[in-house]
């Protein structure tokens, strides 16, 4: 498979370990395994740590172990274990799925802009891919009509991503039942790349349903890196009628064959603490949702944002002349600051900027920024 470079990818790696405030960061703040434990009640905390120490590491279930997959699919109405497959990060999920339901030559609709893979993957296989795109003209809206001027009765898959990376747009249940029901009415499957549930604006709008929920067209996708904090354990999942399981995990075997043991067992005690975990998030998207507002307020003769509608993610309008990805680097080398380039979102003139960080280093980080942006307003 030849595939384009992955835009975003390429250019965190050139920063992410250097800088001191990463406020493009895509993910809620990580926890610590001594965090998940301090979840437990004390009495239970040195049994928990046992259990993880004197885990046997061997190959895992290939599929996700039973209790994890029975925990996640009680977070679904009406979903069995066996309609849940465990992988390595949703990335992997959405990698699998791909391959399992696409041929060259089929016709996608992929969201745009968007985390790269969910249309780049789908090119690298030899698909026609139709962008549906979220524009600023649209005020970073999903628009329905749009999509129905795309799909066809060659239409194999729509990739949807809700709330969505890099805008913040959601779709709501009555606009996800209507790219349900165009996709049905076509033949065609849904991926609904849900890497951002939980993650709702604290006091803002409702999700829309899982789009597994809705029927067998719907597959959705899943990942404790965004909401719980854990991206480093790389654990995701799909849920999906039970013939596409079993054809993503033959593929699996030749992948990554099964999830760690270690990280199935630390992600069963995160699915432990969800509640906690939420409640602890939503503490710090409200602070730094507070602290991004009143900072672009400040410098509205330069800075204009949408802030997310959900998840964690927006894109910052900003009039300087500056390419993005010279002032995204400008910002990390010089000031230390990562906000992310939309240039790698196809969007000129926008940063990428997300609210899952310790909202004191956030807080730095905008500060720092905001030196840069005086320096060259000058
Ligand atoms: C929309 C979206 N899907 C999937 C992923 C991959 O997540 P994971 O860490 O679970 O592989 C990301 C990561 O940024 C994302 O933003």
């Amino acid at each position: 498979m030849k595939i384009e470079d992955f835009a975003l990818e390429r250019w965190l790696t050139r920063h992410e370990l250097y800088v001191k405030y990463d406020i493009a960061e895509s993910g809620i703040l990580p926890l610590k395994l001594n965090d998940l434990l301090a979840f437990e009640p004390a009495e239970d905390r040195a049994a928990s740590l046992e259990r993880l120490l004197n885990l046997p590491l061997g190959y895992s279930e290939a599929v996700g172990t039973r209790e994890l997959r029975g925990m996640i699919a009680a977070t679904y109405p009406n979903v069995d274990p066996d309609n849940i497959l465990v992988t390595t990060g949703a990335i992997e999920a959405n990698f699998l799925l791909f391959n399992v339901l696409l041929d060259a030559g089929d016709h996608v609709v992929a969201t745009y802009p968007a985390y790269q893979q969910l249309y780049s993957v789908p090119r690298a296989i030899g698909c026609n891919v139709s962008l549906w795109k979220v524009t600023p003209e649209n005020d970073f809206c999903y628009d329905l009509k749009a999509l129905q001027a795309l799909v066809t009765p060659k239409t194999r898959l729509i990739v949807v991503n809700t709330p969505h990376n890099p805008t913040g747009a959601m779709l709501s249940e009555h606009e996800l039942r209507q790219v349900y029901a165009l996709a049905e009415s076509v033949g065609a499957m849904v991926l609904c790349d849900e890497a951002y549930r939980w993650l709702a604006i604290p006091g803002g709008e409702n999700f829309a349903p899982p789009i597994c929920t809705l029927g067998k067209h719907g597959i959705s996708v899943g990942t404790i890196s965004k909401p719980f904090g854990l991206p480093g354990l790389r654990l995701g999942w799909m849920v999906a009628p039970k013939d596409i399981i079993a054809k993503c995990w033959a593929m699996r075997d030749y992948v990554s064959l099964s999830p760690g043991k270690l990280n199935d067992a630390i992600a069963i005690l995160a699915f432990k603490h969800r509640e906690k975990i939420i409640e602890r998030n939503a503490t710090i998207i409200r602070a730094n949702l507070d602290a991004a507002n009143a900072w672009v307020a400040q410098q509205a003769d330069i800075l204009a944002w949408k802030p997310p509608r959900g998840g964690l993610l927006a894109l910052l309008k900003y009039q300087l002349d500056m390419p993005s990805l010279e002032l995204a680097d400008k910002l990390a080398t010089e000031y230390s600051v990562m906000l992310a380039p939309g240039s790698s979102f196809g969007y000129e003139n926008y940063l990428r900027i997300g609210v899952g960080q310790n909202p004191a280093v956030f807080k730095a980080g905008l500060d720092a920024a905001a030196q840069c942006f005086a320096s060259l307003r000058k």
